[in-house]
């Protein structure tokens, strides 16, 4: 039997649903063009007014690795200063003491560890095996206990691996498990190159949560590389998950993961729980302009359906927010 709430109780009673924007770190990780730190700046400044509230700011990676998160150092401060008086969480991605030490420097209070549920791909994307990545995250996830801060630890290739294929789910649950006895507040579950089905999410959240994750510390991330990512998401909340990744605009990919195209973009997300009744605190019109904004500075048209068709007003019959300019 699957856990939760079944998707027809929103309407009387709409939970809240946490989105958790990856744009500026998931989203242009993968972009070769550089983006200015105060482009940055501004477009983490956009996602703040269009009401998220979690915001994964960049990487405290090595630079040679992901050369666009190569200013982390100089940004987070900047956006920790300027949102000091928001109830906004920004996470960084942290991958050893290393980077804990330069993200504890630069301010950060909310980190995320990586690791996934293949050892192919975890030795391409950060030089370990699973078991060695638990190993370093140890006292990374102890110094951030220690200072009090939030914990998410993400487990990629959840759904399939690009380099060894199908991954099996008691891996999975496996590998989340022990991120949870390590010390993770929440475990995000990866689909990074978009291959995940609805049925997929439903034996995941079955096999995590009987084996004893709870389900509030449960998070999944889509990639919409082959349309999938929506409809994994109605199965998520069917299952009772309330926070899902998304990234302003469709943007990312991890250089280190072949063929993974895109997030799911907020727009698309938002537009589906707005019309659904579901409540999640984002503006649609507020989402569309921080995705014109990025879209611009990376030189590339807005392609995502909802950044396409805008949003839809039932009381006129008309789209929304398809002619705001862009924000300069
Ligand atoms: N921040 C900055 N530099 C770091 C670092 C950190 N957190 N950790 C290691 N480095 C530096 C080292 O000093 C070394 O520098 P050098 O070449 O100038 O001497 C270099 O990075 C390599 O470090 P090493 O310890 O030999 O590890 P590695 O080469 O196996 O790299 C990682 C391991 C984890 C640092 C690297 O693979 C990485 O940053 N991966 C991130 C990938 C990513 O972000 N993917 C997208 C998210 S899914
Ligand atoms: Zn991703």
């Amino acid at each position: 039997m699957r856990p939760g709430p079944r998707l027809a109780a929103p309407m009387d009673h709409p939970p809240r649903v946490r989105i958790y924007e990856v744009g500026p770190r998931d989203g242009l990780q993968n972009e070769s063009k550089p983006i200015p730190t105060d482009a940055k700046l501004a477009y983490i400044a956009l996602l703040r007014t269009a009401g998220l509230r979690e915001i994964e700011a960049t990487s405290f990676v090595s630079p040679r690795a992901i050369p666009q998160l190569a200013d982390a150092d100089e940004l987070l401060p900047a956006v920790l200063n300027v949102a000091a008086a928001d109830a906004v969480r920004f996470p960084v991605l942290v991958p050893n003491m290393r980077g804990m030490e330069r993200a504890e420097a630069a301010g950060a209070t909310a980190l995320a560890v990586f690791t996934a549920a293949s050892d192919e791909f975890t030795k391409r994307n950060i030089g370990m095996t699973i078991d060695e990545s638990l190993a370093e995250f140890k006292p990374v996830l102890e110094r951030a206990t220690a200072l009090g801060w939030w914990k998410r630890a993400y487990v990629s290739t959840a759904f399939g691996c690009p380099f060894s294929g199908r991954v099996e789910v008691d891996k999975v649950v496996d590998v989340a498990l022990r991120l949870m006895e390590l010390g993770a507040d929440e475990i995000c579950l990866g689909d990074t190159i978009g291959v995940g089905v609805p049925s997929q999410v439903h034996a995941l959240t079955t096999a995590t949560t009987e084996a004893g994750l709870p389900l509030e510390r449960l998070a999944y991330h889509f990639h919409d590389t082959r349309g999938t990512a929506l409809a994994n998401v109605v199965a998520g909340l069917e299952d009772g998950v309330s926070c899902f990744d998304s990234s302003t605009g469709g943007t990312g990919g991890c250089p280190y993961a072949p063929g993974a195209a895109g997030n799911l973009a907020t727009e698309d997300l938002v537009y589906f729980l707005d019309a659904s009744g579901w409540d999640h605190g984002v503006s649609l019109d507020g989402v569309l302009a921080a995705a014109r904004f990025i879209a611009d500075r990376l030189g590339k048209p807005l392609s995502t359906k909802v950044g396409q068709a805008g949003g839809w007003d039932p009381a006129t019959g008309s789209a929304t927010g398809r002619s705001a300019p862009p924000p300069s």
